[in-house]
């Protein structure tokens, strides 16, 4: 009886011996919903924090300590809500590159302005749930760390309730709807022994309703605004904030069982990036540039607007038209093309130059479309949008011909019926729809 006690305390002691070897100490550096913000504005104290110059400082430095510190962000990097936004997020993932992130969990505002945009850097973006390969499914990461190797496995999940494009024609097949093939790709990645990582910009109590947490050992949830969460262990997963805007880094520091992947214990720390964190050196090429372009941009829009000022433009509105054409217009303003820019509004996209460039008239040319007050006389699909511009037209009596008088269907359509823009543009079909 004594000896089968003794035994089995030796044998209790052995296996917490056997275990402790196998734990590995890990770093995670982690971010989240950078949301745009390239750069602090420095406008207070309490505001100038973060920034991508000086986070490449602290992940540079800590890269040097520790070779093999992961890096990981829940994505969200980009913004689409000023007319400057497409300029800063492309700037944004051109920064990225330099940032050697190990994985990148993809939202749905990182494709703001379209997957080209988005897949044009070569980065380590993962979307579990993406129907076709534009992006990874998942990410493995792997670390040899005194000879232990720790495998990780990195997912997100786009909730398809929030695809921006579900409001729009016929487009809402981009993602898989049923978390159950994620939920399977999770437990088997589990099974293997790796240490499993799901990311997603849900909040934690949707999550919890959706997908079992036993088999995710971290788990990011919906980042808070600015400021990071305390890591809490629920329902098996250990839950993980990220603070938007980019004020800040989390610091994760683990230990890993390397039989199976799970995180034994962890110490949690917010890394802020005030202004004593200086800017890393090696990023002040691509700051240059990006400066350089918004300036370039600035002068450009100046130049527009002086020209407006001046009352020279050669764009008249449709309003002009109608006098002499006024059955033609009667038929123009039934058709789709007349409330194009409404359509835009819907979408919440009536500020993004991109967008706004075929559904107004004569964006980023002199005298053409400004924005919805300077220029209300230009907004949505018109007359001058296929004729070209009316002023010597209007003021000839229709002596002068239109400019675009000799140019081919083809080339009128083609200008906006672009193949990702109208896939199913046939003149024959469409023609009918708006003829005058
Ligand atoms: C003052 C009257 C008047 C106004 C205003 C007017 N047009 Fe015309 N337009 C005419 C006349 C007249 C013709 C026929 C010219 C001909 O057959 O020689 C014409 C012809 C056209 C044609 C056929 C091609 C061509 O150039 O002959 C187009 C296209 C056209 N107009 C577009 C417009 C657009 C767009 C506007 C507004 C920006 C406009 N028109 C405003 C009088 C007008
Ligand atoms: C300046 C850009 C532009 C040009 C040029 C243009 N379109 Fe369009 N077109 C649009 C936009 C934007 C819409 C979507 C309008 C909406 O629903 O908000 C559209 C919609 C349409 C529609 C309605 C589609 C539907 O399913 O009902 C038809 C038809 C159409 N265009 C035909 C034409 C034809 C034919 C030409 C050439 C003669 C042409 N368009 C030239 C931008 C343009
Ligand atoms: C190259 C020109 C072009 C650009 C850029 C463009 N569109 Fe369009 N858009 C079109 C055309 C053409 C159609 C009509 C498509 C059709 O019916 O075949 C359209 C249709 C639409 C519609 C109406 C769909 C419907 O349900 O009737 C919406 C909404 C829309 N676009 C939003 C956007 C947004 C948002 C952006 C920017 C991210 C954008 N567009 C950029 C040309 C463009
Ligand atoms: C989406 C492009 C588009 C828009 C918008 C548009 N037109 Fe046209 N329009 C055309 C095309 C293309 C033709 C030539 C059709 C053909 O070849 O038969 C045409 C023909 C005409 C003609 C000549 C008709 C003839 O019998 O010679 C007039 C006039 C005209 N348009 C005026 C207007 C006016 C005024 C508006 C605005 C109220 C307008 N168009 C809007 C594409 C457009």
């Amino acid at each position: 009886m004594r000896f089968i006690t003794l035994g089995f305390i030796f044998f209790l002691m052995s296996s917490t011996a056997m275990a402790a070897k196998g734990d590995v100490a890990l770093t995670i550096l982690y971010s989240g919903n950078l949301d745009g913000e390239l750069e602090p504005c420095g406008c207070s104290a309490e505001g100038n924090l973060g920034g991508i110059k000086r986070r490449t400082a602290l992940l540079d430095k800590y890269k040097k300590n520790d070779p093999s510190v992961v890096i990981i962000s829940a994505g969200g990097l980009i913004s689409s809500e000023g007319p400057n936004d497409r300029l800063k997020s492309e700037y944004i993932l051109k920064a990225f590159t330099h940032l050697k992130y190990d994985a990148i969990g993809l939202q749905w505002k990182d494709l703001a302005y379209g997957v080209d945009f988005s897949v044009k850097e070569t980065l380590p973006w993962v979307a579990s749930n993406w129907l076709n390969d534009d992006f990874q499914k998942n990410r493995k990461i792997t670390r040899v760390i005194n000879g232990n190797k720790v495998q990780m496995q990195f997912f997100s999940w786009l909730d398809p309730s929030q695809s921006p494009t579900l409001q729009m024609q016929g487009k809402h097949g981009d993602v898989d709807g049923d978390i159950k093939t994620l939920a399977e790709r999770i437990a088997a990645a589990k099974k293997q022994g790796a240490l499993t990582i799901l990311a997603t910009s849900l909040p934690l109590d949707v999550i919890k309703a959706l997908i079992p947490l036993d088999t995710i050992d971290l788990l990011f949830e919906r980042a808070a605004y600015e400021v990071y969460g305390e890591p809490k262990k629920v329902g098996g997963a250990l839950v993980v904030q990220p603070g938007s805007r980019g004020m800040r880094l989390g610091k994760l520091s683990i230990k890993v069982d390397a039989n199976n992947g799970s995180i034994n214990s962890w110490e949690h720390q917010v890394l802020p990036m005030p202004e004593s964190v200086a800017d890393a050196p090696r990023m002040s090429a691509w700051y240059d540039e990006y400066n350089e372009k918004v300036k370039q941009n600035y002068l450009k829009q100046v130049a527009i607007r002086k020209q407006h000022e001046s009352g020279d433009s050669l764009f008249v509105g449709e309003e002009a038209c109608k006098t002499c054409h006024t059955k033609v217009y009667q038929v123009w303003q039934e058709s789709d093309h007349a409330i194009a820019y409404d359509s835009l509004e819907v979408v919440g996209k009536s500020f993004d130059p991109n967008c706004l460039q075929c559904h107004t008239v004569g964006l980023d040319q002199a005298g053409g479309f400004i924005d919805m007050s300077i220029t209300p006389h230009l907004l949505g699909v018109q007359c001058e949008s296929c004729h070209g511009a009316g002023k010597l037209h209007v003021a000839s009596g229709g002596k002068t011909p239109v400019p675009n008088k000799n140019w081919s269907h083809q080339k009128i359509c083609g200008q906006c019926h672009t193949q990702p823009h109208s896939p199913s543009f046939k003149f024959d079909q469409y023609w009918p729809k708006i003829k005058h």
